[in-house]
């Protein structure tokens, strides 16, 4: 299973897919680059994400909000004071560990440099910087830029309740141990929701997300049978959590988390209400009561889905008698969508209507297209399967006689004939 990992982790580099983060000056701990397959990949997900769960639920308000935002909220959210790994730092080459890391034969030990372990401090993982005379943070969470502009969401778009503000965004912890790829790192993308609700229907709605939320893996083909729901226990829950569910995953490195989803009470709104002065209160359109909402927040890490994706969609078999490597990547996913060949690059007909055909796919706009020319067809194929991409289009020479050309499958490997006006059509189905 390890070597599931490093596989993926060079493929993803070789494919350019995904580099460590400022490479040429030895790469920077906990950031990671997505290249140009990686951050289609990416833009694949988010927008996945955005059109099942905002643009489909007419009660879904989407946000963009700062990742800049001041000490006072930070300690009104709770973040100042709770938002910290318990950590000891080596006397000797001063590095940090995560207490609940530690080796536990040698929790004393250092297992860099054998060195004595200092004593447990708290680590607060949120960066911090100034302008001027002001301290800001980058946000740990999304989450706080949707309460802070909850009154503003209320008094423009009038919703009413249950309603739900929505980001996507990047958020930055200092973690004192980024590892395992994606899977901890410092700067990360988030794609969460705040859906607001009276006290009364929490659960009712919570229960409601976490099943939408096993829609949604299968949309975005994480495969389930690696999935299980891990109830949190009071003492492991996030300081404003009344309830949370993770969705773990069955890394290689452990069954870890991938999403969660909490019930935050009142606890945000109240919290900034009491800070700001802000009147956070909703008026109940029928009776006039003023209260302030309960939230049920589902949480989704865009590297960590993308890390699940992978995992699920890595195979290696044989196909006509060759060993493969294929990404069997939902076609909503994939970063390429059809590469187009012509059959052979010396026979300028050939080359012509097959540019033709890649012009018209990529005009279309709902596609990303590639061009490989180079080599035979069935190395062209098995690049193209190493990156997922769900079809390959080849023009040979009946598609000279009368325009239809072959469409060969990702996964089964068979081919079919389609006359060129109908491709779009036929693609279209599946995206
Ligand atoms: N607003 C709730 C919240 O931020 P969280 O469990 O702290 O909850 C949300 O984080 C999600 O962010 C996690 O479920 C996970 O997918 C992702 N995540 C958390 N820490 C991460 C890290 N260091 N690197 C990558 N993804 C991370």
């Amino acid at each position: 299973m390890e070597n599931k990992l490093e596989k993926i982790v060079s493929l993803c580099k070789r494919r350019g897919f995904i580099f460590p983060g400022s490479e040429i000056y030895g790469g920077l701990s906990g950031t990671w680059d997505y290249g140009p397959l990686g951050a289609e990949l990416v833009h694949n997900i988010k927008k996945l994400w955005w059109n099942h769960f905002v643009k489909q639920n007419e009660e879904m308000y989407g946000l963009a909000s700062s990742v800049l935002m001041p000490e006072a909220a930070w300690r009104a959210s709770g973040h100042l004071e709770g938002f910290a790994d318990p950590m000891v730092e080596c006397r000797k080459c001063k590095k940090k560990f995560r207490i609940d890391q530690l080796d536990g034969s040698k929790q004393n030990k250092c297992s860099e440099c054998e060195g004595a372990l200092g004593k447990p401090q708290s680590f607060n993982l949120m960066f911090k910087t100034n302008f001027g005379e002001n301290v800001a943070y980058l946000r740990p969470e999304i989450a706080q830029g949707m309460f802070v502009n909850f009154k503003n969401v209320l008094d423009t778009m009038r919703p009413t309740l249950p309603f739900g503000i929505a980001q996507i965004g990047k958020a930055f912890r200092n973690e004192i141990a980024p590892r395992d790829f994606l899977f901890r790192a410092r700067e990360f993308d988030l794609m969460e929701f705040e859906y607001f609700v009276k006290e009364a229907e929490w659960e009712k709605y919570f229960e409601h997300w976490r099943k939408e939320m096993w829609r949604w893996l299968e949309l975005a083909g994480i495969d389930k049978k690696q999935i299980s729901e891990l109830e949190v226990s009071e003492e492991d829950r996030a300081h404003y959590s009344k309830r949370t569910i993770d969705f773990e995953f069955e890394y290689p490195f452990g069954r870890k988390e991938l999403y969660g989803i909490a019930y935050r009470g009142d606890y945000d709104l109240a919290r900034h209400q009491e800070s700001s002065g802000a009147d956070m209160r909703y008026i109940d359109p029928d009776s006039g009561e003023k209260f302030i909402p309960h939230v049920i927040e589902p949480t989704f890490g865009v590297g960590r889905t993308a890390l699940a994706i992978l995992l699920s969609a890595y195979h290696e078999d044989e196909l006509g008698g060759e060993k493969r490597v294929l990404l069997k990547l939902s076609p909503k996913i994939a970063p390429v969508k059809i590469a187009v060949f012509p059959l052979v690059k010396n026979k300028p007909q050939l080359v012509a209507k097959a540019s033709e055909v890649f012009t018209a796919l990529r005009r279309s706009g709902a596609m990303a297209i590639a061009w490989d020319d180079i080599g035979n067809i069935g190395k062209r194929y098995r690049r193209q399967d190493e990156i997922g991409t769900p079809w390959c289009v080849t023009i040979d020479y009946q598609t000279l006689e009368d325009d239809t050309v072959t469409v060969r499958d990702r996964d089964t490997g068979e081919q079919s004939r389609h006359k060129i006006d109908e491709l779009e059509k036929y693609f279209s189905i599946f995206l």
